[in-house]
């Protein structure tokens, strides 16, 4: 399998939106106890802006602060993004109801290289919020099914309360011809049928071949670093493993120099880079 080239210049090539536009929140729904997925559009009902799968934006709850959020879905007239209470800005933006005005900026960063995984069989790894910004991959690929091979989504939580969007994986996304969704929590729990399983021996159970295979990656720095291990253990090459780094963005915008991960800004650089590329990168922990 050729190696899959990842765009990292397309931010730093591109204008920065820095203004933030007066937006409305159209559509809240709660995932989980501490997540909501909030749809956004500008005061005239239209989609902000643009963007592919893998970017980012800033939103803004007036005056109470801004943080980066992963575009986690887009429609014709919005944008989505799925908010977990972390945080004094994300208590805010958990407490809008629909109207309410926010600010947006964006769209920032790279996005996960889709042209090139044309014909491949593709491997989605996430764990509890980080299945967010896979999302829109994910249904960037199923709405382009001819152009893909086999996908498989293993994701997991601690516990039920930890997974978003159930209802996709089980009504949804599992009914796509050979799409196969592999969902796991950690600690047994009342009422759960499913596998109680860590997601590294999830994967090396699944048994999945490596041929022709990229896997798309993104969890909590736990989840990421047994994943990983358990992935090249199995054989994938880190040239093929791709991920997301937007938990380190903070201006988006190369400013605030809370990004660098050795020589590169992940908010102009990134946030999607493979493993391969995140190894040669001084002081990376990844
Ligand atoms: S997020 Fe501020 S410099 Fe990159």
């Amino acid at each position: 399998m050729s190696p899959i080239k990842i765009d990292h210049d397309c931010a730093r090539a591109g204008a920065l939106a820095l203004v933030p536009l007066v937006c409305k929140v159209t559509e809240i729904s709660e995932e989980t106890p501490d997540v909501k997925a909030f749809r956004v559009s500008t005061l005239e009902g239209k989609r902000p802006f643009e963007s592919q799968p893998g970017q980012t934006a800033m939103l803004s709850v007036i005056p109470s602060g801004e943080c980066m959020f992963c575009i986690s879905a887009q429609g014709d007239d919005y944008l989505e993004f799925t908010v977990k209470r972390v945080g004094y800005v994300t208590e805010q933006l958990h407490a809008l109801s629909v109207g309410a005005t926010v600010g947006l900026r964006g769209p920032y960063g790279n996005a996960f290289p889709y042209d090139e995984l044309k014909g491949k069989d593709v491997l989605f790894v996430g764990g509890g919020i980080g299945l967010a910004p896979l999302r829109a991959l994910l249904t960037y690929l199923l709405d382009h099914r001819a152009d893909y091979g086999r996908i498989d989504l293993v994701y997991s939580g601690s516990t039920p309360d930890d997974l978003i969007f159930l209802h996709d994986i089980k009504n949804v996304w599992s009914q796509v011809p050979d799409v196969h969704t592999h969902v796991s929590i950690y600690r047994p729990c009342e009422g759960w049928e499913g596998e109680v399983c860590y997601t590294a021996p999830f994967l090396k159970d699944l048994k999945l071949p490596q041929e022709n295979r990229a896997v798309v990656l993104c969890g909590g720095p736990s989840l990421f670093r047994t994943c990983k291990e358990m992935l090249l253990g199995l054989g994938f090459a880190a040239e093929d493993i791709i991920t997301t780094l937007e938990m380190k963005m903070k201006c988006g915008i190369g400013k605030c120099g809370r990004c660098n991960v050795g020589s590169r800004y992940i908010c102009l650089d990134g946030p999607v880079f493979t493993l391969s590329e995140l190894a040669d990168l001084p002081g990376s922990e990844h």
